[in-house]
């Protein structure tokens, strides 16, 4: 049941399984952005809290400890267990989401089912993943095995706080890794929630330690941290190029990055055009637009560009906008100010160079971060509307004639995490999804994303792939053993 006035119980940071306050004693808030009132005071991470998480996570990682020593599928059932107890507290876990994060209820649900399916996917590599044993030259016995890189450094973004989080914990405990895991400071509540799940799970002190704190003095404590061997980040491309840098510069430690997109979505003449209105807009308006790999660049063939533009302008019309706790709301508030106006923004850009507005274009109501869904058609690939990150309620559509045309257009950007293309015609869909440069693509559907399969990014969208059997790559180490035979044997 949704429920605005959920107790927020955690707000400390979780090293060692206990909440504590930040060596420094601050704190900061955390802003309901439907309001723009504070919720709480969050205990404030620096270096100092970043120090004390590694050597936790140091400790729990030692060879001989009680994790080190757990056998494997023991490793499993806490993966397990701690799904059963997302699916136990599901309705705190969503409130508290919809009310940090400001997305409709239904939606944090959504995403708290999201969690509890990947925990118990990632469950179940436990005890799958497996060396090799290598024919080698010279008749020495050779194999491989496949082992955790140890402590892990996590920084998450504000979009999907808690599918985040699992995405990041997941694999730490399916390969038997530790981690210090940072939440966004927009939204640090459902991570702290969950945090509190951990010992009930039985996951020993150390494994995963929660410190909330800013980018700049937590984060970057994370990045450049000696003892930290990966660093998993999702986030913006301007963050991941920083977070790059500081790992090279400090221990050359290993770096996954999950950033930004400007995904493609091809519309054919040979469409249902109210079914393929239908998925754009929900390609372009999912969670606020605050979706890395939302359908953003509507292209559709000229054949069919009017009656599509007059139903996607229907859509964002009739499309909800408010409280994210009542039932009949489809979107609620941008996270912040700061997105709120860069949005906002962006929006003024779009007028300014020509594009026609057909829908939205402004803020919604006089409280909160809220903007109106908004439609731009007439858009041309010079368009700042059309080559950057919006990260907001707006959809950009743009007129194409043919598929190679398109094609081109498709992968005109510095961005490649997902593209899609809407036709019954199996040959384009087939040269389509060869030919564009993404990380997923989605044929006849969108946002298309599963705990079961690889996700990440072509280009600057990102480094290494989460989810499926690739999101464990990053996650070990391979080691080769070889060990001579008598020759004859
Ligand atoms: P951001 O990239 O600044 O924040 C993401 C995470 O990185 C947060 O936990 C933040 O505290 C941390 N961070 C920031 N600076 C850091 C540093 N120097 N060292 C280590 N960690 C650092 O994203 P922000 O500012 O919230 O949003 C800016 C833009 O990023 C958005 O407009 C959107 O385009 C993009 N974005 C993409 C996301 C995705 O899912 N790929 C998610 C959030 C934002
Ligand atoms: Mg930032």
């Amino acid at each position: 049941m949704a429920n605005p006035n959920v107790e927020v119980k955690y707000t400390k940071l979780f090293i060692n399984n206990e909440f504590v306050n930040a060596v420094s004693g601050k704190t900061f808030p955390t802003i309901n952005p439907a309001t723009g009132k504070v919720i709480a005071q969050v205990a404030e991470g620096d270096k100092a809290d970043i120090d004390l998480a590694v050597a936790a996570a140091k400790v729990a990682f030692k060879r001989g400890s009680v994790y080190r020593n757990l056998d494997v599928s023991a490793r499993g059932r806490l993966l397990w267990k701690l799904a059963d107890l997302f699916e136990r507290d599901m309705n705190t876990l969503a409130n508290l989401e919809s009310l940090d994060n400001g997305k409709t209820f239904d939606k944090a649900v959504a995403d708290v089912y999201g969690c509890i399916l990947t925990l118990r996917y990632f469950a179940g590599w436990c005890d799958k993943t497996c060396g090799k044993t290598v024919p080698v030259d010279g008749g020495n016995f050779a194999y491989t095995r496949k082992e955790p890189v140890g402590i892990v450094g996590q920084i998450i973004p504000w979009n999907y706080p808690l599918l985040m989080l699992v995405w990041k914990w997941a694999p730490v405990l399916a390969t038997g890794c530790v981690s210090v895991l940072k939440p966004a400071e927009q939204t640090p509540l459902s991570a702290l929630h969950a945090a509190s799940l951990i010992v009930e799970a039985g996951i020993p002190p150390g494994v995963l330690n929660v410190v909330n704190g800013y980018g700049p003095t937590a984060g970057a404590a994370i990045t450049s941290h000696p003892d930290i061997r990966k660093v998993a980040f999702t986030g913006s491309t301007d963050v991941g190029r920083i977070i790059a840098k500081a790992a090279a510069d400090s221990n050359l430690k290993k770096v996954s990055l999950e950033l930004g997109g400007k995904s493609p979505l091809v519309v054919m003449d040979d469409v249902d055009v109210k079914e393929a209105a239908a998925i754009a807009h929900a390609a372009c308006f999912e969670n606020h637009g605050q979706c890395c790999c939302a359908g953003t660049r509507t292209f559709v063939h000229e054949k069919i560009f009017d009656d599509f533009v007059a139903e996607a302008t229907r859509l964002a019309k009739e499309r909800t906008v408010g409280s994210p706790f009542d039932s009949n709301v489809q979107q609620g508030p941008q996270i912040d100010d700061e997105m709120f106006n860069k949005v906002l923004g962006y929006i003024e850009c779009g007028k300014k160079e020509g594009a026609k507005l057909q829908a939205g274009g402004k803020r919604h109501g006089n409280i909160g971060y809220f903007i109106e869904p908004t439609v731009f058609s007439d858009v041309t690939d010079d368009m700042s509307i059309a080559k950057d990150e919006i990260f907001g309620p707006v959809q950009s559509i743009l007129k194409f004639k043919t598929l190679d045309e398109v094609i081109e257009r498709a992968n005109n950007t510095t961005y490649g995490l997902a593209a899609g293309i809407l036709t019954h015609n199996l040959e384009n869909a087939l040269v389509f999804s060869n030919a564009v440069e993404a990380g997923s693509v989605w044929v006849n559907c969108f946002l298309a994303v599963t705990c079961q399969t690889p996700f990440g990014g072509y280009r600057q969208s990102g480094l290494g792939r989460e989810c499926g059997e690739e999101g464990l790559e990053l996650y070990q180490e391979t080691k080769t053993v070889s060990i001579k035979l008598p020759i004859n044997h």
